[in-house]
C-alpha cells in the first residue's frame, strides 16, 4: 500500500532527538526551530517528560471518558495554576481543529446563533467548522462552505464595529489567532483584541482566542491574546500542550455552563494524554519556560533586525517571522541543506521560527550567524 501523497517531504529521516537538537539516520546533527510545527514545546524527548508517560504507560494508557480520571482533574487544576485562568473549565480533546471546531460548537450551543465571524489569512484547522472558517478556499471542500462564516479585515476595528452594528445579534462568535501563524506571523494588535472583548459583551456573543499555535507559553505569556489585558470566553489550545503526544482542548469561561453530552470523544484526556500534558506544564514551571521564551525571543528579534538586508522581522517571545528579500527567497532550503537547521515558513516568503522554549542563547547565536552567512551569500554570491 503507498501513502496518500499530501505533503511535500524533505528527504530527511529522523531517528534521534533531545532538547532543541534532532539526528538523521546519517548521524547528522539539525538545529530544530521548527519543532515539527510548534509542537516541541518543552524540548525533544524531556527526561521528565519520557519518565512521567512511561510510568504511566506501564499503568493504564487509556479509558474512556466514562469513568472519573483524577489526572483530569490533576491537569484542570495545574492548568488553572499555570495559566492564571483556574475559574475557567476543561474539555479535552486530541488537536487543533478538533479544540477550534468544538470552541465554536459550543458558542452556537451557548448562543443559540449561527453566525461566526473570522478574519483574512486565519488558520483554524482542517475539520468542518475549522476549515470554513480557515482563509484559504484551497482546502475548503465543497462539502465545508458555508455563509454562516463572515470573512473581515484583521486588526481592523470599523469593520469590526460595522459589522456587529449591522447582525451583532446573529453572531455567536468571534475567533482569532493572537499571532496569524500560517498566515504569516502576523500580531493582532491589543487594541482590536480589546474590541472584540466589547463588541462581543454589547451583543452577547463568545471571544474565541484561537491559542493552538500562539499559546501555551510560546509569546511570553500563556496566552498571547491576554497581552491586551481582556479575557477571553473560550481559548482553544494543542501543539505545544502535550510536546508530541497528540492533546487538545479548550477552556470555558464560568458563564458558559455544560450540560450532558454537548461536546464529547473518545480518545481525549486519556490517561497517557494527561500524563503527556501534566509532564510538559511541570517542566514549564520548574525551568521557568515562558521567561526563557521571552528573553530568547527578544534577543533573536532584536539580532535579526540588526541583519542588512533582511526585511521586516515580526513575532512575540519564540514565535518569530521575517521576510525573505527576493534575492535570498531558497534560505528556508538552504538553512536546512547548509546549515542543518529547521525552520518554518509561510507564504510568500516569510521564514517562521517556532522552537521549543527551552531554546539556549548559543543556539540562538548558531541561527543568527546561518542568517547572516546566508544574506550575505544571496546579495555576494560565489560562483565556482
Ligand atoms: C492557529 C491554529 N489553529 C488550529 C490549527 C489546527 O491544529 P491541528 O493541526 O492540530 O488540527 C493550527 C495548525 O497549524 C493552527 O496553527
Amino acid at each position: 500500500m503507498n501513502l496518500f501523497d499530501v505533503y511535500p517531504i524533505n528527504p530527511i529521516t529522523i531517528t534521534r532527538a533531545r532538547g532543541s537538537h534532532v539526528w538523521d539516520d546519517q548521524g547528522n546533527r539539525y538545529l530544530d526551530l521548527y519543532g515539527g510545527h510548534a509542537v516541541i514545546s518543552i524540548g525533544h524527548t524531556h527526561p521528565h517528560y519520557v519518565d512521567r508517560i512511561t510510568r504511566q504507560l506501564a499503568q493504564v494508557g487509556f479509558y474512556s471518558n466514562s469513568i472519573r480520571i483524577p489526572l483530569q482533574e490533576e491537569l484542570a487544576e495545574k492548568l488553572g495554576e499555570v495559566s492564571g485562568k483556574g475559574n475557567y473549565q476543561l474539555f479535552l480533546c486530541n488537536s487543533g481543529a478538533e479544540a477550534n471546531e468544538n470552541a465554536m460548537k459550543l458558542a452556537s450551543f451557548h448562543t443559540g446563533r449561527k453566525k461566526i465571524i473570522a478574519f483574512r489569512k486565519s488558520f483554524h484547522g482542517r475539520t468542518s467548522l475549522a476549515v470554513a472558517a480557515t482563509d484559504n478556499p484551497n482546502i475548503v471542500a465543497p462539502v465545508n462552505q458555508t455563509e454562516n462564516i463572515i470573512f473581515l479585515p484583521f486588526n481592523d476595528e470599523q469593520a469590526l464595529e460595522d459589522c456587529f452594528r449591522k447582525q451583532g445579534d446573529e453572531i455567536a462568535a468571534v475567533i482569532i489567532e493572537g499571532i496569524q501563524g500560517v498566515g504569516g506571523i502576523n500580531l493582532a494588535n491589543e487594541q482590536f483584541l480589546r474590541t472584540i472583548r466589547n463588541c462581543c459583551d454589547a451583543y452577547g456573543s463568545v471571544y474565541i482566542a484561537d491559542s493552538v499555535q500562539c499559546g501555551y507559553g510560546r509569546s511570553g505569556k500563556f496566552f498571547s491574546h491576554d497581552y491586551a489585558g481582556v479575557q477571553a470566553d473560550i481559548y482553544s489550545m494543542a501543539k505545544g500542550m502535550g510536546n508530541g503526544f497528540p492533546v487538545g482542548g479548550i477552556i470555558i469561561a464560568p458563564h458558559i455552563r455544560p450540560k450532558h453530552f454537548m461536546l464529547g470523544t473518545t480518545f481525549g484526556g486519556n490517561h497517557l494524554a494527561c500524563a503527556a500534558a501534566l509532564a510538559v506544564l511541570e517542566v514549564m514551571e520548574t525551568e521557568q519556560l515562558m521567561e526563557n521564551a521571552l528573553h530568547i525571543g527578544d534577543y533573536l528579534v532584536d539580532a535579526l533586525k540588526k541583519i542588512p538586508g533582511l526585511g521586516q522581522v515580526r513575532g512575540r517571545g519564540l514565535m518569530i517571522g521575517f521576510d525573505v528579500p527576493e534575492d535570498a527567497k531558497d534560505m528556508k532550503k538552504n538553512l536546512l541543506f547548509r546549515h542543518r537547521i529547521f525552520t518554518g515558513e509561510a507564504k510568500p516568503n516569510v521564514i517562521r521560527l517556532l522552537p521549543s522554549l527551552a531554546l539556549s542563547r548559543e543556539d540562538a547565536d548558531a541561527f543568527l550567524d546561518a542568517v547572516s552567512q546566508e544574506v550575505q551569500h544571496s546579495r555576494f554570491p560565489v560562483h565556482s
